[in-house]
């Protein structure tokens, strides 16, 4: 940690820095490492679900995953948005999706299979679940929201951390990254002639997603015969 605060000195040319700054880095580092670990926590216990899944059900319910920790400047700029100013006190008790998580399933079942079984366990706290498949976004987004609070073990005890899991098929990961690359900080306002024809594709990919996971359970079907 001390190394980290002297690169930051370092790089800022503040040799004077005062002890309120160096404070809050080191705070703000630890509260980092904490995402940190309750991803790797959450991406086990899914790891795990797969696996065991696998073997039961002889299929993979999940694609892939992939996580991040929220930027320093996205949680500033975040925190800001609330509060008009920045401490990093108010990142914990106020921020739900520092730590994310996002998981791809291969058909609409396994989205809620996965997030009952994820849910069920015994350290996993739900806090919120907002379900854009069942209501999608005006925009026509569609997938799972999740917000957990898991305990990460640490010398200095049991922290109960947030994580935010986004839960989605491979379909509407596909619309959702192709529709956050043309939307996203554009500079022009988009006509509601686009934003229709976005929204008709999503609504085309969710039926091309309920159709794969009928054939699916069809072929299942056959092969228990
Ligand atoms: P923020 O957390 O401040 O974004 O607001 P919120 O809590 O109301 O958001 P919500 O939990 O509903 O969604 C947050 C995340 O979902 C975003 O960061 C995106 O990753 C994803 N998301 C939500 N809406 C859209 C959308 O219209 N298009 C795409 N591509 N992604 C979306
Ligand atoms: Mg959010």
């Amino acid at each position: 940690m001390e190394n980290i605060q002297q690169f930051f000195i370092k790089k800022l040319n503040v040799p004077d820095a005062p002890k309120e700054f160096l404070d809050n880095t080191k705070i703000f580092n630890e509260l980092m490492m904490e995402y940190s670990c309750a991803i790797k926590e959450v991406c086990t216990k899914l790891e795990n679900l797969n696996d065991e899944f696998q073997l039961k059900h002889r299929h993979n319910p999940i694609q892939s995953i992939s996580h991040r920790v929220k930027s320093p400047i996205s949680i500033i700029n975040k925190v800001e948005k609330k509060f008009d100013n920045f401490n990093v006190h108010l990142i914990k008790e106020n921020l739900d999706d520092v730590a994310g998580v996002r998981v791809i399933c291969s058909y609409i079942n396994d989205i809620y299979e996965i997030a009952r079984l994820l849910t069920e366990q015994d350290d996993v706290k739900l806090i919120e679940t907002k379900d854009y498949i069942k209501n999608p976004k005006p925009s026509g987004y569609r997938s799972l929201h999740l917000i957990i609070e898991i305990p990460v073990f640490l010398s200095s005890g049991k922290v109960p951390t947030r994580v935010e899991i986004q839960i989605r098929t491979i379909a509407m990961d596909f619309w959702a990254s192709l529709e956050h690359q043309l939307m996203y900080k554009v500079d022009v306002s988009v006509p509601e002639e686009i934003r229709d024809q976005l929204r008709e594709c999503a609504a085309t990919i969710s039926g091309t997603d309920e159709t794969m996971q009928n054939i699916q359970r069809d072929i299942q079907l056959l092969e228990d015969k």
